[in-house]
């Protein structure tokens, strides 16, 4: 979870390492590529858990104060994924992550790594994290509508709050045996194991089972049985992997390094590590693993698996480092739709997230392909205190984001339009005042290490452009997360605005990115509507785009 600011040091050794390539060209619905390029998916789901049912190789991942949190992903070849839901769909551990004034929020907080698992007997998804600031491991389970009959296939989703467990289970990775009985490994340099009651909600047994040598942090517990061996793989942030392994659940671990500070496949992104394991119907295994790429966030990498007689698991290296291109690990007719292309908001789909839990009463589907109203939800001068900001992942290496708006119902005061959201952060949109619309440019947003507002911004630019009666307006934001990770170079953002959803003019200087790892989350598009005077005015989202650059 954390990334030790060792790591920095590091980054010397990273130089001349292989140079960034093209997104897979071989995305998209026609793909029978027989090799696939790392990353798989160039954006930011970290802290991930991943395991098969049937066909279907599922994803999980860490949001932080993101609403709903913990994403579902899914993929048919580990290599094209696509979120089809959330574990938890409201962050209700505390009133903070409601955001409902300045010093009652959560950010970096909630849902950090965290584990998914099918349980067959039950046919349940069982999801588990800890939030720390309640000091509570809570349960959320969604049915799986007979998952394993149907080759892993779910046909609706339905997470419920199952209960908690008034104990940290710190970057808990569950197991279940091939007995149903659930354990779940976790902790920090000391590396715990706990034996669960029968439907999950409680703990029967505890026992620590490791201690790092020299209280060297690892952390990220992922826990397996393979051939009569119990596994547990953990990270040593953020430059290595190593791999616990023993007759018993209770140990005693060996242990193994499975990967330290291996090369690639990317440069000025961090080393691969943590993640978990997973292996295909047909036997084969991966290692499905991120790299720290800010300013982009944490991105998934893939690399087959191999197990020495003796079982011990290690990674398919090329030219010694983590292949930049490997064989395909599932030949598949079976697709998920790619990650880009137009939302009109028929549905509120699982790439969205707000910062923070929305409030549900000012936004809603119109309906059709209608859009979404977002109507004001707090008086503020600080967008990171506002509620209602609705996010999206970029992608990597470049993308842009454009909302179409209507502002015709904006009232004076508001402020409303299309941020690059992180702890430094810009947007383009509408200022309202009075009969006044200005088209602005604001720069210089930022939170301060304790995650308090630094600055609420400044208007960089105006464009005079915009009358009165202007009700359609699209926003875009062009950036790029090329990772420059422990670099200096500050990769660049700008900002767009159209009246006719065809000629952009840009609006206001471009925007260096923040490489900096401490937010956890990488930069996201969204969109956002706040009050400065009094609530009451709302924006129609008619649709977003999501097009790689
Ligand atoms: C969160 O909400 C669910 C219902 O959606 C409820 O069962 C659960 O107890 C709530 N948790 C907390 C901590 O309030
Ligand atoms: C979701 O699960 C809850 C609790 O088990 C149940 O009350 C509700 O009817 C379910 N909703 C759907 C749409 O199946």
């Amino acid at each position: 979870m954390h990334v030790s600011s060792a790591i920095l040091a590091l980054f010397g050794l990273l130089s001349g390492l292989a140079t960034a390539s093209p997104m897979d060209v071989n995305h998209g619905l026609t793909s029978r590529a027989t090799t696939f390029d790392n990353p798989v998916f160039w954006e930011d789901y970290p802290d991930l858990d991943v395991f098969r049912v049937g066909d279907v190789f599922y994803y999980s991942s860490s949001t932080f104060a993101f609403s709903p949190g913990a994403p579902v992903l899914k993929s048919y070849d580990l290599v094209h994924w696509t979120p089809v839901s959330h574990s938890v769909p409201t962050l209700n551990f505390s009133n903070r992550y409601n955001l409902e004034s300045a010093t009652s929020r959560a950010y970096v907080k909630g849902i950090w790594a965290s584990t998914l698992r099918y349980r067959k007997s039950t046919d349940t998804f069982i999801w588990m994290g800890c939030v720390q600031d309640t000091g509570a491991t809570y349960i959320w389970t969604s049915p799986g509508t007979n998952a394993a009959a149907n080759n892993g296939e779910v046909s609706s989703w339905n997470w419920t709050a199952k209960g908690s467990i008034p104990k940290c289970y710190y970057d808990v990775g569950l197991l279940i045996d091939d007995d149903d009985t659930m354990y779940v490994a976790y902790g920090n340099t000391k590396i715990m194991v706990s034996q669960l009651n029968k439907d999950g909600t409680g703990e029967v047994k505890s026992q620590q089972v490791y201690a790092s040598p020299d209280g060297t942090t690892i952390e990220g517990s992922r826990m397996y049985k393979k051939d009569g061996f119990y596994y547990i793989f953990v990270t040593k942030p953020a430059n290595a992997e190593w791999v616990l392994k023993s007759k018993s659940p209770w140990g005693p671990y060996d242990r193994k390094v499975l990967v330290d500070s291996i090369s690639g496949p990317l440069s000025s992104a961090g080393f691969s590590h943590q993640g978990g394991v997973v292996d295909t119907k047909d036997g084969k295994w991966y290692y499905v693993a991120f790299m720290d790429s800010y300013p982009g966030g944490r991105i998934p990498v893939v690399a087959p698996l191999t197990w020495t007689s003796d079982g011990w698991p290690e990674v398919v290296k090329v030219n010694n480092a983590w292949g930049q291109t490997y064989p395909v690990p599932v030949t598949t007719s079976k697709t998920v739709p790619p990650p880009t292309g137009i939302s009109t908001f028929v549905k509120l789909g699982p790439e969205w997230e707000w910062n923070h839990n929305p409030d549900n009463s000012k936004w809603k589907l119109v309906g059709g392909q209608g859009g979404l109203t977002l109507g004001t939800a707090t008086v503020t001068n600080d967008l990171f205190s506002a509620r209602n900001t609705l996010t999206q992942r970029i992608l990597g290496p470049k993308s842009s984001g454009t909302f179409h708006l209507d502002i015709s119902k904006m009232a004076s005061g508001d402020r409303a339009g299309a941020v690059l959201f992180r702890d430094v952060a810009a947007y383009i949109g509408i200022h309202k005042e009075g009969t006044t619309t200005s088209l602005v440019m604001v720069n210089n947003l930022n939170l301060k290490s304790d995650w308090t507002t630094g600055s609420t911004g400044s208007v960089a630019a105006t464009a005079t452009a915009i009358a009165a009666t202007t009700t359609d307006l699209w926003l875009q934001i062009r950036a790029d997360i090329t990772p420059a990770f422990g670099t200096n170079t500050a990769r660049q953002a700008t900002f767009w605005y159209s009246t006719d959803g065809k000629t952009y003019q840009q609006l206001g200087p471009s925007f260096g990115l923040s490489n900096t790892w401490q937010f956890f989350t990488g930069y996201r598009f969204g969109v956002f509507n706040f009050a400065t005077k009094a609530l009451g005015g709302q924006v129609l989202v008619k649709d977003f785009e999501l097009k790689a650059l």
